[in-house]
């Protein structure tokens, strides 16, 4: 018999608003962040096997594969077979844009459709990484806690951005760590932001991105800084840093101009661009592939 099988899209994403409101006694800190799932994708497939296996068709990834600590993370609550998993990377890692929480969360998608395990996907996510709750929930999100409790929020018209990826990741544990020294009395409060996001198209809603970690990241990499500026000469509506970094990317009014605005920052400036459009919850669902081979 053929083994069954399961492949997935894991989409990355951008933080539009992001705050740090306090260090917590835990060590993480606690945010208000908003979170969009973009078309900027990995692919994973997993099959029934003997044994785990992980082949990753992309640079090696520093550390143990999110992947791997995900069917970990399962087979620690259920008991499974061995699987063979492939994972074709389309997200640089290190870039804030979540490559690896998705590919955990599709990891854990994958197991419990494959075994038809019944599993709470959002207990077993939250151990992995704060981010990977919210590649559960499939759409823009409000994420607060270190950033695992998800609620979906309305998108407003349909956006496309440019995304830059200098070619060097940064280290989300040195970010966060530096962050102390920006933080304010009086944190932003995210309401404003929600109001634009659900309205204004590109232009109003550009006025409104905020990141709390472009302080620290930009006081570690000041040439993160200098791009920053250099992308918001090109692109209409600003730039902004996305999570810890190191990509950044600014929004465009369709998507005709985001894979223009994306083939000029591609000759004027190094690193990995891609024009990308912002997920809306039935975009997603467009997105996902699975089958059985
Ligand atoms: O949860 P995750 O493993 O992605 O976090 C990586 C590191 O980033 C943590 O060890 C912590 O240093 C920092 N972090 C934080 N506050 C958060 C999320 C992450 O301090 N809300």
């Amino acid at each position: 018999m053929a083994p069954r099988s399961v492949q997935l899209r894991c989409p990355a994403k951008l933080n539009l608003f992001l705050e740090v409101l306090r260090r917590r006694p835990d060590g993480y800190h606690e945010l208000s962040t908003v979170m969009v799932p973009i078309s900027l994708f990995d692919t994973l497939t997993v099959r029934e096997a003997k044994k785990f296996s992980l082949e990753v068709d992309g640079p090696p990834l520093p550390g143990t594969n999110t992947v791997e600590k995900a069917y970990r993370a399962v087979a620690k609550r259920r008991k499974i077979p061995g699987v063979r998993a492939t994972l074709a990377k389309g997200i640089p890692a290190g870039s804030g844009m979540g490559g690896g929480s998705s590919d955990a969360a599709a990891m854990i998608e994958a197991l419990d459709r494959l075994f038809d395990l019944g599993l709470d996907r959002h207990e077993v996510a939250a151990e992995i990484g704060s981010d990977v709750n919210f590649f559960l929930e499939r759409g823009p999100a409000l994420c607060t806690g270190r950033g695992e409790k998800i609620a979906p929020i309305r998108s407003g018209p349909e956006l496309h951005a440019v995304v830059l990826w200098p070619g060097f990741g940064l280290s989300t544990a040195a970010v966060y760590g530096r962050v102390r020294d920006f933080l304010t009395p009086s944190p932003r409060v995210v309401i404003d932001f929600l109001n634009s996001f659900g309205q204004e198209g590109p232009e109003g809603l550009g006025k409104a991105l905020f990141n709390r970690l472009e302080s620290p990241a930009f006081a570690l990499h000041p040439e993160l800084s200098a791009l920053r500026m250099r992308m918001a000469e090109t692109l209409p509506c600003g730039a902004r840093m996305t999570g810890s970094g190191s990509a950044l990317y600014g929004l465009c009014a369709s998507g005709a101009e985001a894979r223009r605005l994306a083939q000029r920052i591609r000759r004027e400036l190094a690193g990995f661009v891609a024009p990308v459009g912002l997920m809306t919850r039935e975009g997603w669902w467009r997105s996902r592939k699975s089958g059985s081979s």
